[in-house]
Order: C-alpha cells, then sequence, then structure tokens
C-alpha cells in the first residue's frame, strides 16, 4: 500500500507501527483547517492499512509537538467560522480517541492548545523532558475548542483543569507526569524509541481484547458505573468467543508464549 503525500503531515509505517508526524515547521506545526483535515485523512489512512496495527503522533523537530491551532488563520474568523473549526478539531480528535487501533501521543515539545488537546485525544501520553503543556486559550480572549474542557478534567480533575485552563500556565513534563497529564518522561533522544517500544508490547498482546479493553476505558468516563460494568460484562463476555482467548489460556497452560490471529 503506497503512503498518501500530505502537505503538513508526514506518515510512514514500520515493524506494524504507522507514524503520523505533524510537520508544519513555519508554525510549530500549529493546526489550520488544511492540517486538520489531512489529519484526519492520515488517521483514516491508518485504520484502512492491516499492517498497521498501533499508531504514534508525534510533531517534526525538537520544539514543538504542537503549538496549538493556528492564530493567524483563527484571528479572520467570524463567530460562525470558530463554530466550523471547533467542530472540525472535535471531530477530528474524537476519531482519535474512537479509533480501533491504539494511539500513543509521543510529545517532543510545545504542547499548547489544540496541541494538548491531541495529545488528550490519544490512548497514551509518552514525553520528553523539553515537552512543555498548557492551554493559553484565555490569553487570546478564547477557550480550549478541541475538547480541552472535557478531557482534561477527566483526566486531572477538576482543580487542575481549572488550574490549567484559567491560569494558561505552561506544565513542565515533569509537573505533567505527577499529575497524571503524561505517563512517562524520557530523554528527547529516547521518546520515538520508546514510544515504539512500548507499541510493541501492545502489539504482541491478543488484538480483539485490546481493541475492546480500549472501548470500555473510553465508555467508562461517560457513563454511571452501572451501565459501564453492565457493558464490560458483554465485553468480556465477547472476548470469550475468540480464538484468542483459547490460545492465550492454552498457551499458559502449556507455558509457552501465545501466538494470536487477531480472531
Ligand atoms: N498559530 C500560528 N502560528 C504559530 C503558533 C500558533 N498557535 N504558535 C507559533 N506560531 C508561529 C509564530 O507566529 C512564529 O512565526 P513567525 O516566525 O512567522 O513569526 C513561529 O511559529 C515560531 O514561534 P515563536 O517565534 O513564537 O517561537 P518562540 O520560541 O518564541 O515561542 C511558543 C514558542 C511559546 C510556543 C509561542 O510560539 C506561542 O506562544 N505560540 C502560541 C501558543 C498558543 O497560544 N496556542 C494556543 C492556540 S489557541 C487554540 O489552540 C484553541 C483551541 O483550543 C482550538
Amino acid at each position: 500500500m503506497g503512503y498518501t503525500t500530505y502537505e503538513n503531515i508526514v506518515t510512514e509505517i514500520s515493524e506494524g507501527v504507522f507514524t503520523i508526524t505533524m510537520s508544519r515547521p513555519k508554525a510549530l506545526n500549529a493546526l489550520n483547517r488544511a492540517t486538520l483535515e489531512e489529519l484526519d485523512k492520515a488517521v483514516a489512512e491508518a485504520e484502512a492499512n492491516g499492517n498497521a496495527k498501533v499508531l504514534i503522533i508525534t510533531g517534526a523537530g525538537e520544539k514543538a509537538f504542537v503549538a496549538g491551532a493556528d492564530i493567524a488563520e483563527m484571528s479572520g474568523f467570524t463567530p460562525l467560522e470558530g463554530r466550523e473549526f471547533g467542530m472540525l478539531g472535535q471531530r477530528v480528535f474524537s476519531h482519535i480517541e474512537n479509533s480501533d487501533k491504539p494511539v500513543i501521543a509521543a510529545v517532543n515539545g510545545y504542547a499548547l492548545g489544540g496541541g494538548s488537546e491531541l495529545a488528550l485525544s490519544c490512548d497514551i501520553r509518552i514525553a520528553s523532558e523539553n515537552a512543555r503543556f498548557g492551554q493559553p486559550e484565555v490569553n487570546l480572549g478564547i477557550i480550549p475548542g478541541f475538547g480541552g474542557t472535557q478531557r482534561l478534567p477527566r483526566l486531572v480533575g477538576n482543580g487542575m483543569a481549572n488550574y490549567i485552563i484559567l491560569t494558561g500556565e505552561m506544565v513542565s513534563a515533569s509537573d505533567a507526569l505527577r499529575i497524571g497529564l503524561v505517563e512517562e518522561v524520557v530523554p528527547a533522544d529516547r521518546l520515538i524509541e520508546r514510544a515504539r517500544e512500548i507499541a510493541k508490547v501492545i502489539m504482541k498482546k491478543a488484538p480483539v481484547a485490546v481493541r475492546i479493553a480500549k472501548r470500555a476505558i473510553n465508555l467508562s468516563q461517560d457513563v454511571d458505573l452501572a451501565s459501564g460494568m453492565s457493558y464490560e460484562a458483554e465485553a468480556f463476555t465477547t472476548t470469550f468467543a475468540t480464538s484468542d482467548r483459547i490460545e492465550g489460556m492454552k498457551a499458559f497452560l502449556e507455558k509457552r508464549s501465545a501466538s494470536f490471529g487477531g480472531k
């Protein structure tokens, strides 16, 4: 399968890991409409590629993951255009969140505004030591519009989300780790390697189980405990109908590693 060519994104696949690199150097990889549309297409490309098991999203260069929504483009928006832009970002990030394939954010520098929100829509966040998170929208007279007011409090709690969004202050990588905004911090030159290591660990697991677990965890953010438990019971039942479940348990009992077919 050949690669689609993008203007502000680079995609590549190797050893089952599909990497999407946000690459708009003149604006620290900021998200304009065209880049958001491309990101949506790149995620769809990864989803359609049977060889792609796990996605990594990162930024080109050493300075920025994504420095936010494109302020120059937004500056000319009417309220209606602002709404459409917000809805576009929300739709693309929900596409990432709801993808059947696990998505790891490898945050390599500034992840501000829409950049932080992009990382929030991924399943696991790994950051380099020089990463800086933040929701500086209040400096511009706007609020986070790509899911930040909803996903950030779910991840770090209302108090910390208020602190970050109302002050607009940047959060260092070590503070991001402390508050649960990222799962791991590594030296910059180890970032992609570490993200790939995690991807490869996930790739060795039963694919249907991984997919169903991701869905159940996402659902836990939206429903009451009893409904979530009910969903989990049905999802758990579904895994018993897979060949991978038979192979996984048989392999354990035979003291060998499992070979999963994804069925
Ligand atoms: N939009 C458009 N252009 C941007 C940008 C953005 N979000 N962030 C950086 N750039 C551009 C700069 O304008 C600059 O362009 P020129 O060279 O043509 O002047 C170039 O990228 C390099 O940036 P700086 O010179 O500012 O680099 P710096 O090292 O001095 O500062 C920074 C880096 C702290 C990240 C700073 O660029 C910055 O504060 N950027 C804006 C961050 C921001 O406010 N993001 C939130 C946007 S709003 C949003 O995202 C809304 C939403 O939720 C949907």
